[in-house]
C-alpha cells in the first residue's frame, strides 16, 4: 500500500509493536497519530519519530481506548489535523498472565474492555468514512494467544479471540468496499508489555511460549507492512504461528497433548516454585 501522504493512526502508537509501526510508516512518508494513555509516553514517541524521520507529521492524543468518549475525542482531534484516517492500527493492549483462580475478576473485564471494545469504539468512528470514500484500511493486532488457548491467559486469549471473530466478521461486510481488513498475531515479541507479563507468567506459560521465539517489534512491524502492501488478511509472523493459524483445527489434539506435556514438565521443573 502506497503510505505517502496517507494519515495512519496507531492506538497504542506510543510503544512497543505500535511505535515500531509508526516508524515503519512515518519511513514511507505518512501522517502519523498517536494515541495512548500517558502524556509523557506519546510525546517521546513522538520525538524518537522526528528524530528519525524530521519532516513526518506527528500528531499525539492521550486516550483510553476502553473508554468510547474519549477515543472518539482523540480520533476527531487527529482527523482535524491530519485529515481523515486512511489506516487504523489498533496495537493498544494488555495482558496480564496468571493462574484462573489466582487473577481478580477485574483482569478479565479490563483485559476485555481495553483488547476488544478498544479496538470496536475507533473502528465504529473510522470504517463508515472509509466506506463513504471507498478507501481505507484497518489493521487489528491480536496475538499467537488468539489462535490458541495457552495455559496462564484465560483473560488474555479470549480477548484475542474476540479480535479473530471481529476481522473475520468485518472482512466479510467490507469485501468489495475498498477498505482493507487485516489482522495480526504476534508471537512474543520484545517489548516493555512483554517484560511486564513475564512479571506474573506462570512457569507452564513461558515454557509454551519459547516455541515460536523471540521478536524484535521491528519485525513484527516489517511483516505488518509487508501484509497490508500484498493486501493479506492475516499476518502470522514466523513458521510456528503460520502453521498454527492453517492447521489449528486438525491439529489441536496433537497440541493439547504436547502443550500439556510441555506445562507438566515445567511445572515439575520449576518444583515448589510453580502453583
Ligand atoms: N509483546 C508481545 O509479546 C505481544 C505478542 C502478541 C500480541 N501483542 C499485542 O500487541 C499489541 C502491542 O503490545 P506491545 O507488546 O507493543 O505493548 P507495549 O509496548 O506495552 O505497548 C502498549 C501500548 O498500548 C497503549 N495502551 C495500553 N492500554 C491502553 C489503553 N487502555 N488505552 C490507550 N492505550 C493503551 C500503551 O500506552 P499507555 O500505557 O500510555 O496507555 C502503549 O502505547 C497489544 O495489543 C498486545 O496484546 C504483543
Amino acid at each position: 500500500m502506497n503510505l505517502r501522504d496517507q494519515h495512519v493512526l496507531i492506538t497504542g502508537g506510543s510503544s512497543g509493536i505500535g511505535l515500531a509501526l509508526a516508524l515503519a510508516v512515518a519511513a514511507r512518508g505518512a501522517r502519523v497519530s498517536l494515541v495512548g494513555r500517558d502524556p509523557a509516553k506519546l510525546a517521546s514517541a513522538r520525538e524518537t519519530i522526528r528524530a528519525a524521520h524530521p519532516s513526518t507529521a506527528v500528531f499525539t492524543a492521550p486516550a483510553d481506548v476502553s473508554r468510547a468518549a474519549e477515543i472518539n475525542a482523540a480520533l476527531a482531534a487527529a482527523e482535524k489535523t491530519h485529515g481523515p484516517v486512511d489506516v487504523l492500527v489498533t496495537s493498544a493492549g494488555v495482558a496480564r498472565p496468571g493462574y484462573f483462580e489466582e487473577v481478580p475478576v477485574e483482569v478479565f473485564e479490563r483485559t476485555m474492555a481495553v483488547n476488544y471494545l478498544g479496538t470496536v469504539y475507533p473502528l465504529k468512528e473510522v470504517v463508515p468514512a472509509m466506506r463513504r470514500r471507498r478507501h481505507g484500511a484497518v489493521v487489528l493486532v491480536s496475538s499467537g494467544a488468539g489462535l490458541c488457548g495457552l495455559f496462564g491467559y484465560t483473560p488474555y486469549s479470549p480477548s484475542k479471540f474476540a479480535l479473530r471473530g471481529l476481522a473475520e466478521s468485518l472482512r466479510a461486510e467490507l469485501q468489495g468496499s475498498g477498505v482493507h481488513v487485516m489482522i495480526v498475531y504476534p508471537p512474543d515479541t520484545d517489548t516493555p508489555q512483554l517484560a511486564e507479563e513475564n512479571r506474573t507468567k506462570p512457569v507452564e506459560t513461558r515454557a509454551l511460549t519459547a516455541g515460536a521465539g523471540l521478536w524484535s517489534a521491528e519485525a513484527v512491524a516489517r511483516a505488518t507492512l509487508d501484509g497490508l502492501d500484498r493486501k493479506r488478511f492475516a499476518v502470522t509472523p514466523g513458521l510456528p504461528l503460520t502453521a498454527l493459524y492453517w492447521l489449528q483445527s486438525v491439529l489441536a489434539p496433537v497440541l493439547r497433548w504436547s502443550f500439556d506435556r510441555t506445562a507438566r514438565r515445567a511445572r515439575a521443573a520449576a518444583g515448589p516454585s510453580a502453583r
